[in-house]
């Protein structure tokens, strides 16, 4: 190789490098000298490699693909990428578990994250759901205080079963995630072997104004495959990262994984009717009530290059929306709103959309944001820096306005107030969904886990399964060795009386 051609090694400004192997020093035996601006380089900048990882989901990995849309629903939405069969999208897919952190088990039991980034003409648009279709709790309030009991105890910084189990306990809606959590679906074979879902409902609306509730389901082609616990456990401490490996390895043979994409859609005027609150997440809308309606396909076809370029600097956001596509008045939804870009502003800094795998790359951003760390976009140059303004900056455009939505009440904190109607669903999927093998593994790893709690905790819990089903809560009670009288006792009072009778 002539020395034109040959890769010089440079600081980070550019400047050769004629030695990498030994600091200056005063002497062969004399201490090193400040002078040595390489080594302080490499050193100073190493010290700062880590930035913090994200508060949940921190254990991920991801890839890029494409969507496809096979069938039409430009009835429903006007989004552009969804406006003809055939029309393709790039997008970038981060998977998770959630409570673990960087360096925890990729088959823990633990929902899994199911982040997309679909790169639209119209801008990004983030579908960041979770492999379950419903989540443990329904109030943005609730997520701070849930999140602390998935992670590590105070004082002795283990997972700590008490006091999970002490917070399900008292709260009973969370019991629907729990039954499919416990189950084996808490242990997904890997990322190409589940499904994805919003879990939040949606809205869409057409060009002539008119919307519906949505939910977003991306059922995996491989099919929804599931280890054992024993499995999940052995592959823990055999290869902690099998489904970060699982998926890179796929993608590099040529295997890739797909998924068939679907939305269940809900004409608002049946939303004031339903069976219960559409926009309550811990429920599924019945198939029956609202089908699986097919949209198109996703493909994950390449691996990424570096993977803390774009995957641990990925910042997806539910709040991240096109025309066609808002929100709903889900109120955990609309506290995740505030929360994504928060988290990342102070992860990655208030300029982190302009980190490239954030970035649009099928449309131009044109905002008035200037200034803060690292603006490397140009900082918008010349161009005027304020709005309204007559140098010809870019205007707001009203006919990408949501149709606007009907909304009156009393300001209060106004609380979901616990029902029977809570516990259908959970006890539906343990009867009716559920083999006797699924039955007898969700028992089993529930007995595992709870039975770690203290007796007074299991007892509470206890009887919160019999409520959503006599069985699944006797099989629970024999599991644990429990007095099944008192369960039964604990199950027939309000959850008011049986916090009470169950306290310390
Ligand atoms: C990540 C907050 C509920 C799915 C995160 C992050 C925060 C957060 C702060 C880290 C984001 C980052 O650092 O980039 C919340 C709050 C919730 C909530 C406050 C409830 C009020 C949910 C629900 C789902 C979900 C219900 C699924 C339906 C995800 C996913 C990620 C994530 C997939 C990882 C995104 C990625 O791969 O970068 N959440 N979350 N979260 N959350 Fe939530």
């Amino acid at each position: 190789m002539s020395d034109l051609k040959k890769k010089i090694l440079t600081t980070n400004l550019g400047n050769p490098v004629y030695e990498d192997q030994a600091s200056i020093t005063a002497g062969e035996s004399g201490p090193t000298l400040l002078q040595d601006t390489h080594l302080i380089e490499k050193l100073a900048h190493f010290d700062r490699e880590r930035i913090p990882e994200r508060v949940v989901h921190a254990k991920g990995t991801g890839a890029h693909g494409y969507f496809e849309v096979t069938h039409d629903v430009s009835r429903f939405t006007r989004a552009a990428f969804l406006s003809e069969i055939g029309k393709r999208t790039d997008l970038f897919v981060r998977f998770s578990t959630v409570g673990g952190e960087k360096g925890s088990a990729d088959s823990a039991r633990d929902p899994r994250g199911f982040a997309v980034k679909f790169y639209t003409e119209e801008g990004n648009f983030d579908m960041v759901g979770n492999n379950t279709p419903v989540f443990f709790i329904r109030d943005a309030i609730k997520f701070p205080d849930f999140i602390h009991t998935q992670k590590r105890h105070p004082a002795r910084h283990t997972q700590n079963p008490d006091m999970m189990w002490d917070f399900l306990s008292l709260t009973p809606e969370s019991i629907h995630q729990v039954t499919i959590l416990f189950s084996d679906r808490g242990t997904p074979k890997s990322f190409r072997h589940m499904d994805g879902h919003s879990s939040h409902t949606y809205m869409w609306y057409n060009q002539a104004g008119e919307y519906y509730w949505i939910k977003w389901h991306f059922k995996a082609d491989l099919g929804f495959q599931t280890l054992t616990r024993e499995e999940a456990t052995e592959l823990a401490g055999k290869n902690p990262d099998s489904a970060t490996k699982d998926l890179y390895d796929s993608i590099a043979q040529g295997d890739y994984p797909s998924w068939t994409v679907y939305v269940q859609i809900m004409p608002p005027e049946e939303a004031k009717n339903y069976k219960f609150d559409p926009f309550d997440i811990t429920k599924v809308w019945y198939h029956a009530d609202y089908p699986l309606i097919p949209v198109g396909k996703m493909v994950l076809n390449r691996n990424p290059e570096n993977f803390f370029a774009e995957v641990e600097q990925a910042a997806f956001s539910p709040g991240n929306f096109v025309p066609g596509i808002a929100a709903s008045p889900d109120r955990m939804l609309q506290g995740r709103l505030f929360s994504y870009p928060d988290t990342q502003r102070h992860r990655l800094g208030p300029n982190f959309h302009q980190i490239p795998i954030n970035a649009p790359k099928a449309a131009k951003a044109n905002s008035y944001q200037r200034d803060g760390f690292m603006a490397i976009d140009g900082n918008g140059g010349a161009s005027p820096n304020y709005y309204p303004n007559s140098f010809g900056g870019p205007a707001p455009d009203p006919q990408f306005a949501p149709p606007p939505v009907d909304v009156a009440g009393m300001v209060s904190r106004h609380p979901y107030v616990l029902s029977d109607i809570d516990f259908v669903q959970a006890g539906e999927l343990y009867r009716r969904v559920m083999s006797d093998q699924d039955r007898a593994n969700l028992v089993s790893n529930i007995c595992d886990s709870l039975g770690q709690a203290q007796q007074r905790i299991q007892l509470r819990q206890t009887a919160l399964f019999y409520k959503a089903d006599p069985d699944y809560g006797q099989k629970v009670a024999e599991g644990l060795g429990l007095d099944l009288a008192a369960v039964k006792d604990l199950a027939a009072m309000s959850q008011e009386e049986r916090v009470k009778a169950t306290q310390a």
